[in-house]
This record gives C-alpha cells, structure tokens and sequence, in this order.
C-alpha cells in the first residue's frame, strides 16, 4: 500500500483541519493510505491546536512573530515541511503570505472562501457577500507565488438569496469547504 504524506498548516479555529484529520488521517483508498505527516501552526494560542491534539497529532506552533522576516519564517516552514516526508501541503485557513522561497519548495494547496479570481485577500467572505452578486461560492487552487492566484483545482458555488444573513452565509461556506477541501485532496493523491 503506496502512504501518501500530506502536511496542514492552519492559523485559526481549525474547522477545515479537524475535517481533513477526520476524514483522510489513516484512511485507505483504492490507490494509497493518506497520512497527515505533521500540522504546523503560526499561532501559539490557535483554538486547532486542540483539534489536532484529539488525532494524536502534537502540531508544530512555528510563531510569525518571532522571526525576523517572512523569509526567514518560511524558511522555517519549508525545513518542517520536508522533514515531515510530506509531499503535499493544505493551507487550511493558514494566515500569512508565503514568499517565492515557500512558493518554489513546497508543492501546496490552498482553500479561499470566494469564487476565485473574485475576492482575493483576507476579506473574501465579506466582500462576497456584500457584493451585487447573486451567487457565491468556494475555490482550492496550488499557491503561486501570486496571493490566491494559482491554477484553480476545485470550486462549488450556491445562490446568495435576498434573506440571507452574513451569518447564514459563513456557515453555507463553511459547510461546504468541509465537503470541498477533503474530496479535492483526495482526488489529487488517490490515484495511480
Ligand atoms: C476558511 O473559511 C478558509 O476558507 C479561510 O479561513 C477559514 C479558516 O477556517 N481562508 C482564507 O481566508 C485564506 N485567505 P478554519 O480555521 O475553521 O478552517
């Protein structure tokens, strides 16, 4: 049985990695078994931290904040990275801009809250919903060294209705990227 090795990097809440954990860690498929090989975190007090932990995996806390620039934190990143054997990495909710030496290392993935190219950024999912736009959605696509600019791999979208309240419209986001970010990930490495 061929072990494909994913690395996740996370920021916040976790709800995205807790679902990959959940739904990839261990778990065999036609083509190979997938193995979260570590969960690396930028931010000491991060509430993932936790969901981590309950899949017996002990995450990486790798501060922003103590490193000189973003170079030198990604340089600590990408060190992690190899040293895992991962050969994908998940941006699951992962706050920070990567510089061309994470871009040019890591082969990664990232999930947006938007219908990319529309709504780059930290603010997607208020800007999408205050929008004209009468639908919405989700994209993963590979990280460029463009923010939220690399070739899209998946996307889901629903119909943003007039009752709709900012709150309604978060959980049908995240709802559906716990849907989203699993299946895409396995279809990238389930395969011969
Ligand atoms: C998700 O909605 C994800 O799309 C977004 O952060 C949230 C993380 O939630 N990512 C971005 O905005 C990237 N620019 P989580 O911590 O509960 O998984």
């Amino acid at each position: 049985m061929v072990i494909k090795k994913i690395a996740i990097l996370f920021s916040g809440e976790g709800s995205n990695l807790e679902k990959l954990l959940e739904k990839l860690h261990n778990q065999v498929f036609e083509h190979c078994k997938i193995e979260v090989a570590t969960t690396i975190c930028n931010r000491p007090n991060a509430l993932g931290i936790e969901k981590s932990r309950a899949y017996g995996i002990e995450p990486l806390i790798i501060d922003h904040t103590l490193f000189e620039n973003r170079e030198a934190f990604d340089k600590a990143l990408v060190e992690a990275i190899q040293n895992s054997g991962a050969q994908l990495t998940v941006l699951a909710g992962f706050m920070r801009f990567l510089t061309p030496y994470f871009t040019q290392n890591i082969k990664a993935i990232n999930l947006h809250p938007s219908l990319l190219p529309l709504f780059k950024g930290g603010n997607a999912i208020e800007e999408s919903f205050a929008s004209p736009m009468k639908v919405a959605g989700i994209s993963v696509h590979f990280v460029s060294e463009v923010l939220d600019g690399g070739e899209i791999i998946a996307q889901q979208c629903f119909e943003k209705t007039e009752d709709m309240r900012l709150e309604d419209f978060e959980v049908k986001i995240h709802n559906l990227e716990h849907e989203l970010l699993p299946q895409t990930v396995k279809n990238l490495l389930n395969r011969k």
